[in-house]
């Protein structure tokens, strides 16, 4: 059996995939934003091993949840669930960052350079990462800006460029579908339980079909994606972007 955290695990796609995974029979640690939401998921989850708390649109809070992650020890397995969609691009953190480029794409690189090396990382993309700015031209660095679209190709570009820094390491990107939860409202047309099965298939790590890296699946089967994610130069411009805002390091290769 696997252990595996996974981030925003206290509602929708993140609870739902924790709830399958605790009754497949492994341990999963869950996230939540604050003590209150940490509460509530561990009624929602009751199987869970434990629940850690962060903000996830501060940096500080964010890298303070590795440490908090890699002190339980180990992980066979990460999943980057939290995100947002309906915010202003305009709303700024305390860190002066757009919201949107804070929580969906400069915490989920925190995390994957912070946690100790896990076997398998997901990462929560989206079909709508087809309508980004495949040039970053958003991506400056005294004022960027980012629409959601932009926020899940970065997702996107860091399952590639992950899974090529670390080759023994099963990362990939998961478009989940328009399913209806809190993000995805009452009228979202798509399956709610597929919504969650693929990441549940990719971190569990048991079936073969599984065992793959740098891909972009939907329902369990590999997709088509924004060709420029495989382009290595934008790879690497998204991560010199993180790494100048962050002042943390990409994963050194294998
Ligand atoms: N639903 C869809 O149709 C859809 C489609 C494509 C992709 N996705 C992707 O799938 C992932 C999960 O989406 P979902 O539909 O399950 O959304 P959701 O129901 O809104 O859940 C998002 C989770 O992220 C957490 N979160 C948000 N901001 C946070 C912050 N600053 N700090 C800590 N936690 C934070 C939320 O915490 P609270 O519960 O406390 O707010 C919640 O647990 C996202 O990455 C999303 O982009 C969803």
């Amino acid at each position: 059996m696997a252990r595996i955290f996974i981030t925003g695990s206290v509602d929708g796609l993140g609870q739902l995939a924790a709830s399958a995974l605790v009754k497949q029979g492994h341990n999963v640690v869950l996230h939540a934003r604050n003590p209150e939401r940490a509460k509530y998921g561990l009624a929602k989850v009751p199987g869970a091993e434990a629940v850690l708390t962060a903000d996830l649109s501060s940096m500080e809070e964010t890298r303070d949840l590795a440490s908090k992650v890699n002190k339980l020890g180990d992980f066979d397995a990460v999943i980057h669930n939290a995100g947002i969609y309906q915010v202003s691009e305009k709303e700024l953190t305390r860190d002066g960052l757009p919201l949107l480029l804070a929580v969906n794409s400069l915490a989920p690189y925190i995390l994957t350079c912070l946690i100790n090396k896990p076997k398998r990382l997901v990462y929560l993309s989206s079909g709508m990462h087809k309508q980004a700015d495949p040039g970053l031209t958003g991506l400056r660095q005294d004022k960027p800006s980012v629409t959601y679209s932009d926020s899940k190709f970065h997702n996107l570009l860091l399952a590639m460029a992950a899974a090529r820094q670390w080759p023994n390491v099963y990362a990939n990107a998961v478009d989940p579908g328009w399913v209806p939860t809190k993000m995805g409202g009452p009228g979202a047309p798509d399956n709610l339980a597929k919504g969650f099965e693929t990441q549940v298939w990719l971190a569990g790590g048991s079936d073969e079909q599984s065992k793959v890296s740098g891909q972009y699946f939907h329902h369990k089967r590999q997709s088509r994606y924004l060709r420029q994610g495989d382009d290595v130069s934008v790879q690497r411009k998204f991560i010199a972007f993180c790494e100048t805002q962050t002042r943390i390091p990409f994963l050194k290769g294998e």
